[in-house]
């Protein structure tokens, strides 16, 4: 969740180098920010809450720097929280991504060894544990190891040391890459931040201990055993993002849908061949994810079960250890994930990989964690996704799936065809209906609650409409099937609820339901193939096999067009973060 970046120069630029490195993963979501810079005669700290603003002129010079975006887990945002965070002689700069599980326990012993604490985070006992280990007579690299080896949980961590002119970075779990170009070194937790700066790179693996000045050395965390790594070109050329115009990038990202779901299908022909044999083998299909990747699981599963006749299920990542007996060698399990480094998703592969399950994973990012953990890979080729409401990739998802579900039919050109029509439409009803979508966030935008309902497949574009609508305007939003609605949910609705109405059948259920609402005073909008008396405003789709794909689409734009309405930020929602890396 949080970014981190660590800078080495030649020249005294690497407090500046960082601090645009660290601009760059502005889109995460953060609360707080820091860099820490020595120039080899001395070191100096700043840290600020809210957002990344301009660093102090004082601050620009120094060939060492790391620093951090925080997305606060424990301790709460305050400048004392914000990393870096210091040892206590100040002899270590350290800069942190994970939860340290057992940090109670690490304080305890520390405060006995008579260390004392500035921050109430997890963070501050790893430069405290490296500083008594070199107090102890270790080396920094050795003292760095013992430290990493005595925490619990996920960690990426850079840091440099006093009278050490290199850096000092390491992983377990969470993603770090290594960046070389002239005269200068990067670390980063994100392939983003250094990808127009640096020439060769290198990701490193669980466990591993980097030492990186003139030259960057790898070592096991373990065992302290020299490790051989190489440095590679990496096609980065489509990682960057721009606006081109917009004024959010979650506009612009809706816009993108329409490509976004005709680039899912472009993939190796021998790839789409063996993962159609592997859904086509698997006795047990598990479809996993998050937020909305759950959501497009929840889709997928539907459409493996109704195209491919496949037992599929869709199941939250976190939540597939109950089916462990279940798993094993004919199951196969298809992680979905937009940034393939969503730590419940991770642990959910990991599992799943131990019963000798096959791993599918769908991913948006390029040699993310979740790949590395796959079997079979394939990309979903939305492109970056800056806004921390997923969309685009969303459109991405459905389309490969449904590419893959009528793949395992022999109707793969079919599914091709009805993606690109599909897409074609997307991109004039989003042009077309953009008008109306704003009017009705206008009508909507002092509600205090809404309701999303569809039948069968809509009910999970339901749930991801909510979603939106929850994520970017604050607006308390219910998704359910239109069939639940009178189990209970019905009580809420009075007069003027929000309710959205999806139907894309002729005879869908959800119009029942829609006239249900209706007579109890409820405010029908419908997102629909046909219109009806029975809706108050209403947003056309036409209809398709992908129909439902469109009506998501249109609810990302009420969603957006609320934010904008209630004033909010909808591409860096509060207390959200654009990947999950914390359990
Ligand atoms: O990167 P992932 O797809 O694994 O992320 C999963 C969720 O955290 C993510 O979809 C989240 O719900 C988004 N904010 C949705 O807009």
């Amino acid at each position: 969740m949080c970014g981190i970046v660590g800078v080495i120069s030649e020249e005294q630029n690497a407090g500046i180098l960082a601090y645009k490195a660290l601009k760059k993963l502005d889109y995460r979501g953060y609360d707080s920010w820091g860099i820490a810079i020595s120039n080899g005669k001395g070191i100096s700290i700043y840290r600020q809450v809210g957002k990344i603003g301009e660093l102090p002129k004082k601050m620009h010079c120094g060939n060492l720097a790391v620093a951090h975006t925080r997305w606060a887990t424990h301790g709460k945002v305050c400048q004392k929280n914000t990393h870096p965070h210091a040892s206590l002689n100040k002899n270590i700069f350290l800069v942190h991504n994970g939860i340290v599980e057992n940090f109670q326990e690490l304080k305890s012993f520390l405060k006995s060894s008579g260390f004392s604490f500035r921050s109430d985070t997890d963070t501050e006992v790893i430069p405290n544990l490296i500083e008594l280990y070199i107090n102890r007579g270790k080396s920094l690299r050795d003292a760095t190891r013992l430290a990493l080896k005595k925490i619990k949980g996920s960690f990426a961590v850079i840091l440099f040391a006093k009278g050490h002119n290199y850096m000092i970075a390491a992983k377990r779990d969470l993603p770090l890459v290594i960046g070389i170009a002239e005269r200068k070194k990067f670390v980063a937790s994100d392939l983003l931040a250094i990808a127009k700066k640096a020439r060769g790179f290198l990701f490193l693996s669980d466990n591993e201990i980097a030492e990186i000045g003139n030259e960057a050395k790898f070592f096991d965390i373990g065992s302290g055993r020299p490790k051989f790594k190489r440095f590679e070109h990496l096609a980065v050329d489509n990682l960057e993002s721009y606006k081109n115009g917009n004024k959010h990038y979650m506009i612009k990202e809706i816009k993108e849908c329409p490509i976004a779901m005709k680039n899912a299908c472009i993939q190796p022909i021998e790839l789409l061949d063996n993962t159609t044999k592997e859904i086509r083998k698997a006795k047990k299909i598990f479809l996993i994810g998050c937020g909305t990747s759950y959501h497009a699981a929840l889709f997928g599963a539907w459409l493996f079960r109704s195209i491919a006749k496949k037992d599929a299920v869709a199941v939250l990542a976190p939540d597939l250890k109950s089916y462990s007996k279940l798993l094993g060698k004919a199951a196969l399990v298809v992680a979905l994930s937009q940034s393939g480094e969503t730590a419940d998703v991770i642990d959910a592969v990991r599992l799943a990989r131990r019963s000798g399950a096959k791993i599918l994973s769908l991913t948006n990012v390029f040699n993310s964690t979740l790949t590395r953990h796959s079997h079979i890979k394939m990309m979903m080729n939305a492109g970056p996704e800056i806004c921390v409401a997923s969309t685009k990739n969303y459109a991405a998802q459905i389309s490969l799936l449904y590419l893959l579900a009528n793949a395992c039919i022999s109707r793969r050109n079919y599914a091709k065809k009805e993606i690109f029509i599909a897409a074609k439409q997307a991109q004039e009803t989003i042009r077309e209906n953009s008008r109306i979508a704003r009017a009705i966030s206008k009508k909507l935008a002092n509600s205090k609650s809404a309701f999303v309902i569809g039948s069968e497949e809509n009910a999970f574009v339901a749930f991801e409409g909510a979603l939106k609508i929850k994520e970017v305007s604050y607006i308390h939003a219910e998704g359910l099937p239109a069939k639940e609605l009178k189990h209970g949910t019905i009580a809420l609705v009075e007069k003027g609820l929000p309710v959205i109405v999806i139907c894309t059948k002729s005879d869908d259920f959800a119009l029942h339901s829609a006239h249900e609402v209706k007579s109890r005073g409820a405010f029908v909008i419908g997102i629909s193939t046909e219109k009806n008396n029975v809706f108050d405003f209403f947003i056309r789709v036409p209809r398709g096999p992908l129909s439902s794909l469109l009506t998501a689409i249109q609810l990302q734009l009420i969603a957006y067009y609320l934010a904008v309405e209630r004033k909010n930020d909808p591409d860096k929602p509060r207390n959200l973060a654009k990947s999950v890396t914390v359990r």
